[in-house]
């Protein structure tokens, strides 16, 4: 499909579903000609007048692209976030109950990996609506699709082909019309000069594959660097979702930046699946890996900003050459080796405390142990975060000792599948803060917007916490999953080079 096309189908689904704001992929050209300054698409810069920092992009941006130096490798290339899709629930409790079953599936089976080697188990649990996402640009010409921003996978996939078929896409308790297949926006191979398929070579075919499954090259034969046969076909499962499809490589672009054989899944067919998927995880397939980024960063804008026009940006790092300075004002703690091929980003979670009150007992569950199990992952693709049930009540019991003066609100508890939830005042209402300290005598002392939902109902407030915990699901894996509520309005830089996160507490939209 060509670009002016794509611009068209944008326009047009932007026109039909004005009254249900459906986040449409943008055309490139569209959101150049858009000047608003948290519109930032792609900027590519190799000047040394930038510095680190987006708030620098942002006030060099003004709405016009800057080429300097296109000889040198772009250091940083920005694009825009956004929230994945309007949530289609015309209810809050429904939506608080939808998002929470989600957030506990989806940590159900980053918990449950059975075999790391095996990508049948990785990413993203299916309509999960809490997701930010991001457009790339695929093919020549370039086709641009939006993808789901996830921390917690490694591989990319999108919906592909004139004939792509999506099963159960729309299946929310309120129907969903966009997610259907013909509003999904779908790359055409067959349309791209640039397409290859990908051989049985590459490492990415053995990775998708969870196994060595060519069959003319046999996985004892070390030298498959002739092996040429095309990588057969993936299937990746999740939870109650399912994709599958071709791997293929394509030329990614970024404005004047095209980045040559770029491999991903080309998905004929998903199952309860609302969109493709950007794997940010680790491992040679996530796109960190194929840019051959040093670090990027991200700031997720607040969740009341439910106006899908908005955007904050999502930063590519390349500056290989640079020195390596600390971003202002930020916090860093290294990250933690996790189990073998793991896509996880693990941190070194030391101590919880509620209204800077230590919560004991919970060490064993917070801590990375040598089998893999335990310790703390940050995760851009689960909306709540995910406490083991050991963690989960020890902290519950302690914000409940706290709060004593706010009633429970069971009934609601029972409605939004949160808990706790209390019965607040309407003018003003006071919460102990959440603190979680990581290796590195670092803080992430959360506001209360980041662990609370607050609902409006006739006479009260009710604020609920965000946070899901399993009922004994088991399993082993991480024991906390930091998830994307609790990370609104934070800058955080993933810096590969260095091996660690860093982060801030940061406004991601001006108003
Ligand atoms: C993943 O695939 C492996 C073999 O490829 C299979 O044994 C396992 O049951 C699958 N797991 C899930 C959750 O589908
Ligand atoms: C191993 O791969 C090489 C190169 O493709 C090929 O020549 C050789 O026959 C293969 N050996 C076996 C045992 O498959
Ligand atoms: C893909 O899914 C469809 C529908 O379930 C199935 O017919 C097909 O065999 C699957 N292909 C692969 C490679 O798993
Ligand atoms: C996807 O493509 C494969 C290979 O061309 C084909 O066998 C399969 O039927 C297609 N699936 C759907 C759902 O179109
Ligand atoms: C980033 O820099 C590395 C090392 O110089 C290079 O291999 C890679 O291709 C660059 N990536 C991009 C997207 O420019
Ligand atoms: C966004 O959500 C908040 C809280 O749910 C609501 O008060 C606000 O009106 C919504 N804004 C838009 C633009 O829909
Ligand atoms: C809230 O107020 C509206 C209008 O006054 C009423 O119809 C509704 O039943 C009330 N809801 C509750 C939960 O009291």
């Amino acid at each position: 499909m060509s670009s002016s096309l794509i611009l068209l189908l944008s326009l047009f689904l932007i026109s039909v579903s004005a009254s249900i704001s459906f986040s449409s992929a943008e055309d490139i050209g569209d959101i150049l000609r858009d000047t608003s300054k948290e519109i930032v698409n792609v900027i590519v810069d190799s000047s040394k007048e930038f510095s680190d920092g987006f708030k620098d992009v942002l006030r060099n941006v003004d709405g016009n692209i800057k080429h300097r130096d296109h000889t040198k490798k772009p250091k940083k290339i920005v694009i825009p976030l956004k929230k994945f899709r309007k949530i289609p629930f015309a209810d809050i409790w429904k939506l608080l109950s939808h998002i929470a079953e989600v957030s506990l599936s989806r940590a159900n089976r980053l918990k449950h990996k059975p075999k790391v080697e095996s990508v049948n188990a990785t990413g993203l649990f299916p309509k999960s609506y809490g997701e930010y996402s991001i457009s790339l640009s695929f093919g020549t010409p370039p086709q641009t699709i939006p993808l789901i921003m996830d921390t917690g996978s490694e591989i990319v996939w999108l919906p592909c082909t004139k004939k792509y078929t999506c099963i159960f896409c729309n299946s929310t308790p309120v129907a969903d019309p966009l997610s259907a297949p013909a509003n999904m926006q779908n790359y055409e191979p067959l349309s791209s000069e640039s397409y290859k398929q990908t051989t049985c070579d590459n490492p990415s075919c053995t990775y998708i594959q969870g196994k060595f499954t060519c069959k003319s090259c046999k996985p004892s034969n070390s030298t498959r660097s002739n092996c040429l046969e095309v990588c057969p076909r993936y299937a990746l499962k999740y939870g109650s979702g399912m994709t599958n499809g071709t791997l293929l490589s394509e030329t990614l672009t970024f404005d004047d930046l095209k980045i040559q054989d770029f491999v991903f899944g080309c998905s004929n067919f998903t199952f309860h699946i609302p969109a493709g998927i950007a794997g940010f995880g680790r491992g040679i397939s996530s796109v960190p890996a194929q840019l051959g980024l040093r670090k990027f960063s991200y700031c997720l804008l607040s969740r009341n900003f439910n106006d899908t026009t908005k955007s904050s940006p999502l930063v590519l790092y390349n500056d290989s050459n640079t020195e390596d300075e600390d971003t202002d004002g930020i916090s860093y703690t290294s990250f933690l080796q996790g189990p073998k091929n793991s896509p996880y980003y693990y941190v070194g979670l030391e101590k919880i405390t509620v209204g800077g009150k230590k919560v004991h007992g919970v060490a064993d569950f917070i801590t990375l142990h040598p089998d893999g199990t335990g310790g703390t992952i940050i995760d851009s693709g689960s909306t709540f975060s995910f406490m083991g049930k050991q963690v989960y009540d020890k902290i519950v019991h302690e914000i409940d000792n706290q709060v004593a003066d706010y009633k429970r609100a069971t009934n609601m508890e029972k409605d939004v599948h949160l808990s706790p939830c209390y019965e607040v005042p309407k003018e003003k209402s006071s919460f102990p803060k959440l603190g979680f300290h990581f290796r590195g005598g670092i803080t992430m002392d959360l506001p209360v917007v980041n662990t609370f939902w607050f609902i409006d109902t006739n006479e009260t407030r009710v604020a609920c916490l965000a946070i899901v915990s399993d009922r004994g699901m088991g399993g082993g894996g991480p024991g906390v999953i930091l998830g994307n509520f609790q990370q609104q309005n934070y800058y955080v830089e993933y810096d590969l080079k260095h091996e660690r996160l860093g982060f801030r507490t940061q406004a991601c939209s001006e108003d």
